[in-house]
């Protein structure tokens, strides 16, 4: 994979790009709540935090969260979008967390896995900061269980090149048990349709996701060009809805 740098790219674009409408966050906030103790509060963080598109929402629904994550510009953003009392956004990464030993209940990874270099350290150092029995939401696609975007058939070697952008499940689970950890819960979550094709074509075009990075500027302009041919046959029909992996790993 092309490492993706937010600080040079994607930043200012990626909270309309990746926007979510209230009802997609609902139904992960329910998703992740299936999985988390039932006492609140509970001590979170969200490990790549990003422009925060989770992180008041994660302290609304279970209490104080620590959003972390190593692009400056992607804080910033983060913290002109929404100024929660209980969320604070800190420099780190996963693997080098800026939080003491055994402070959190649980830590949230959306789509931020798949950018962690060191992995091995990083699942230890999740360990470190979690609490034996904390949990940690791991969003992330998986080769071997890719949601496949109806989109991405109109790249050429689209869904090869995004699935290549993964891990297999198994290699991921392994990177954890090594480091203590045991697998909770592995499944899918429906995340309801993000409006019509022609709302996602627009969000698309901004192109605020890791798999446009690793195509060169010809086959991205083929691709948004028969993208574009397909949506103009029935703009209004809605998008369809993804099932999206959830795995919960818990400390041990
Ligand atoms: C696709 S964005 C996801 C952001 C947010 N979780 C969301 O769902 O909108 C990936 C984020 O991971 C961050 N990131 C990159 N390397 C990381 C690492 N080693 N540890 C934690 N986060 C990292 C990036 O800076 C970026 O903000």
């Amino acid at each position: 994979m092309r490492r993706v740098d937010y600080d040079q790219e994607q930043h200012r674009h990626y909270a309309r790009g990746r926007a979510l409408t209230e009802r997609q966050r609902q139904v992960w906030i329910d998703a992740f709540a299936a999985v988390l103790p039932e006492r609140r509060p509970l001590n979170g963080l969200d490990v790549g935090s990003g422009t925060g598109r989770f992180t008041p929402a994660l302290a609304e629904a279970f209490g104080p969260v620590v959003g972390v994550d190593p692009s400056v510009r992607m804080r910033e953003v983060a913290q002109e979008q929404s100024r929660h009392p209980d969320v604070r956004y800190l420099a780190g990464s996963a693997e080098e967390m800026p939080v003491p030993s055994g402070s959190a209940d649980y830590a949230l990874m959306f789509l931020a896995w798949h950018h962690v270099q060191d992995k091995p350290r990083a699942a230890r150092e999740l360990a470190r900061v979690l609490r034996p029995g904390g949990r940690l939401l791991l969003r992330a696609n998986f080769r071997d269980h890719h949601p496949r975007p109806w989109w991405l058939e109109h790249f050429e070697r689209g869904f090869e090149i995004d699935a290549g952008l993964f891990q297999p499940l198994h290699e991921v689970i392994e990177t954890f048990t090594s480091a203590g950890w045991r697998v909770a819960h592995f499944g899918t979550v429906v995340q309801p349709s993000s409006g019509t094709r022609e709302e996602v074509l627009q969000r698309l075009r901004l192109r605020t996701l890791s798999f446009f990075s690793q195509l060169t500027p010809e086959a991205l302009e083929e691709g948004f060009q028969r993208l574009e041919r397909a949506v103009a046959a029935d703009p209004g029909a809605p998008a369809p809805e993804f099932s999206d992996t959830l795995l919960t790993l818990e400390r041990q």
